[in-house]
C-alpha cells in the first residue's frame, strides 16, 4: 500500500535520538560522513546539513520515518537527491512519496530544473524509490563508488521539472 500521509519538515535538534537510532541500520551507516554512534554525533549529522543542502525530515503519524535531502546544487539549476527509511517503516511507499513531496518542493519553491541520484546497481529497492518517483535511468557509471576496497557500479536517474 502506498503510503499518502507522510510529511515533510525541517530537522530539528530533539530529532537527535531518532536519528541515531536510524544510524544503528548497517545499511545506513555507510551512508553517513562519520560513524553516528552518540547522541553528539546525530546533532552533528543534523548540523551538517546547514550550508550544504536542503534536507527534511520524513514523518508519519509525528514519527520520524526518515530523511529526504537535495544538495549540491549547481548553477545550472541541478540538485542531488538522497534518501532513507528506518527499517521499522521500509515497504510501505514511504520514500517514493517522500522523494515525490521533495521533487515538487525542489522544482516549484527551490527553482531547480533538474534532480539527479544514484544507487549502486545491488540496491533494486532504492532503484524502485527513483522510478516510483518519476526519476529515470539514464545510464551506469562504472566502478563509482569503493566500499571496503571493492567498487560498485551506479545506476544514475534524474527527473525533470518538465517531466
Ligand atoms: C531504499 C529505501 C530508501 C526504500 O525505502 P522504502 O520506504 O522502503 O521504499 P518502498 O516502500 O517504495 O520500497 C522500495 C522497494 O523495496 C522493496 N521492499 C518491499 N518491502 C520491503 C521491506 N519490508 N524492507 C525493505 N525493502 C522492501 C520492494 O522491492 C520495493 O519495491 P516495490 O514497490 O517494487 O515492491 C530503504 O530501503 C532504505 O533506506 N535503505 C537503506 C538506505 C538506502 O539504500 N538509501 C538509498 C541509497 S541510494
Amino acid at each position: 500500500m502506498l503510503t499518502t500521509n507522510i510529511r515533510l519538515r525541517e530537522w530539528r535538534q530533539d530529532d537527535a535520538p531518532a536519528v541515531l537510532a536510524a544510524f544503528q541500520d548497517p545499511e545506513l551507516s555507510r551512508q553517513a560522513p562519520w560513524p553516528v554512534v552518540t547522541l553528539q554525533d546525530a546533532l552533528g549529522w543534523i548540523a551538517s546539513w546547514d550550508g550544504v543542502g536542503h534536507a527534511f525530515a520524513v514523518t508519519l503519524g509525528g514519527r520520524v520515518v526518515g530523511n529526504v535531502a537535495v544538495a549540491r546544487i549547481d548553477a545550472h539549476a541541478n540538485g542531488w537527491v538522497s534518501y532513507w527509511t528506518v527499517r521499522e517503516a521500509r515497504g510501505r511507499g514511504v520514500a517514493p512519496a517522500a522523494v515525490e513531496e521533495l521533487a515538487r518542493w525542489a522544482f516549484r519553491e527551490r527553482g531547480l530544473f533538474r534532480l539527479e541520484l544514484g544507487h549502486r546497481v545491488d540496491n533494486p529497492a532504492s532503484c524502485r524509490v527513483a522510478v516510483k518517483a518519476g526519476f529515470l535511468a539514464e545510464g551506469i557509471e562504472r566502478g563509482k563508488l569503493v566500499y571496503d576496497g571493492v567498487r560498485h557500479d551506479v545506476e544514475r536517474h534524474a527527473r525533470l521539472a518538465t517531466d
